[in-house]
């Protein structure tokens, strides 16, 4: 008679067609213990996470650290990436040992998740309002001192002010600068009096500015990029050039992303970086072009869905485990597959995708998995608890993503 184990094994194998790492399969209840454990270097396979499960590709995640901590040092600029993209302590603190200066965070909510696990060096990149919040920062800072925090309002300066003279606190204020079609005090003459005003104030300290463009980190093509962010990082630099005129010291400007990384670092006057998706990459930012191509490949993918094929209606169609709920739908189209040819994804509601197979994908069966691109990163990983770390065919890692959900 088969044992159980035997019987797993089997069936295991039946449906991934991998062979676990050691020896037989182990049943769910095992590979639960491990997770909860979080003790699964080597002893957990890929094939082995429940699906849709979030994972990186150590190896491209890896090169990905390595590319954009030289090239930051190689032009004598900091580097404080934006945490937003993977709202995870663990990649925060392996940035940080690469060389990075801090991490950014989008709100307070989100550093404060990232403090609690040790990162530190945080610039919240958009403004605190409200004296909830205001309490919350004067506390993180009184843990976090050289946190900077953004600002493009004079009132919440001296709210900011009067928070900190009554904890006995001083903040690092920065002056988040309207380079781009959000949020921002206007360059020159506005930048320089709330500048100004935060010189006047006892309780607030200007760290620097911060000026970031959405609009130009995606511009399509290297060449109309790099004129795009050239031209609105020019006005932060003449603010900063203002700012310095007026005898008001400002040590830091902070902007850039992943596709203007390398355009931003040759701006005399930008001092730091604060790219944040060049870890994991998108389609999105795979559209954009660089400067040898179509397709933007300074960084490698190393962001996936793994999905499972769960139905298979008929020979060109198959439907996967992986829907709405598992990828990020803001950019109107669906992920696409990891390196197979004859795939195309469409969403089939909440919990499914439908796979149209041409007909040299038409053997694909149920239990058979596959690895998706995310279309848009940074709200792809805010759908998920935990990112697995995967070399080859191992799990080296289930990362907690303790900042998911923190967008207050
Ligand atoms: C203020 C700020 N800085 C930096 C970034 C990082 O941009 P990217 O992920 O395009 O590199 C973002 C992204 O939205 C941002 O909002």
């Amino acid at each position: 008679m088969q044992s159980r184990r035997t019987f797993l094994a089997g069936s295991l194998l039946a449906y991934t067609g991998t062979r676990p790492l050691r020896g037989a399969a182990r049943s769910y209840a095992e590979i639960e213990k491990l997770l909860a454990r979080d003790d699964i270097k080597g002893r957990l396979n890929k094939s082995e996470l429940p699906t849709p499960a979030l994972i990186v590709d150590l190896d491209a995640f890896e090169h990905n650290v390595a590319r954009m901590a030289a090239h930051a040092k190689a032009s004598g600029r900091s580097l404080r990436p934006h945490a937003k993209t993977h709202k995870c302590p663990e990649i925060a603190k392996i940035l940080i040992k690469a060389g990075a200066v801090g991490a950014c965070a989008a709100k307070i909510s989100e550093a404060e998740a990232l403090a609690r696990d040790g990162v530190t060096g945080l610039l919240i990149t958009t403004a605190v309002i409200g004296p909830h919040k205001i309490e919350r920062a004067v506390r993180l800072t009184s843990r976090r001192p050289e946190t900077i925090l953004c600002v493009d309002n004079a009132q919440n300066v001296r709210d900011l002010n009067s928070a900190a003279g009554a904890a006995r606190q001083k903040l690092n204020l920065a002056v988040d600068l309207w380079i781009s079609n959000r949020t921002g005090i206007r360059p020159g003459e506005p930048a320089l009096a709330l500048a100004q005003l935060i010189d006047s104030l006892p309780h607030v300290k200007l760290a620097g500015i911060q000026a970031y463009a959405g609009n130009a980190s995606h511009t399509k093509g290297f060449e109309q990029r790099k004129k795009f962010s050239r031209e609105v990082m020019a006005q932060a630099v003449d603010t900063r050039n203002l700012f310095e005129k007026h005898g008001i010291e400002c040590p830091l400007l902070t902007g850039g992303s992943t596709g203007t990384y390398n355009i931003d670092s040759e701006i005399d006057g930008i001092t730091e970086l604060q790219p944040g998706s060049f870890i994991f990459m998108d389609i999105d930012y795979n559209r954009i072009g660089g400067k040898d191509g179509d397709v933007y490949q300074d960084f490698r993918n190393s962001l996936f869905v793994t999905a499972t094929v769960v139905s298979k209606p008929t020979d060109s169609s198959a439907i996967v485990d992986a829907g709405l709920k598992a990828f990020a739908t803001d950019r109107g189209y669906g992920p696409s597959l990891h390196e197979r040819e004859g795939i195309s994804y469409a969403f089939a509601g909440d919990e499914h995708g439908r796979l149209s197979l041409a007909d040299s994908a038409s053997s694909m069966n149920v239990g058979d998995r596959l690895d998706f691109v995310v279309p848009h990163c940074d709200p792809t990983v805010n759908l998920y608890d935990r990112i697995y770390g995967v070399r080859g065919g191992a799990v080296e890692c289930a990362w907690r993503i303790s900042a998911r959900g923190m967008s207050q």
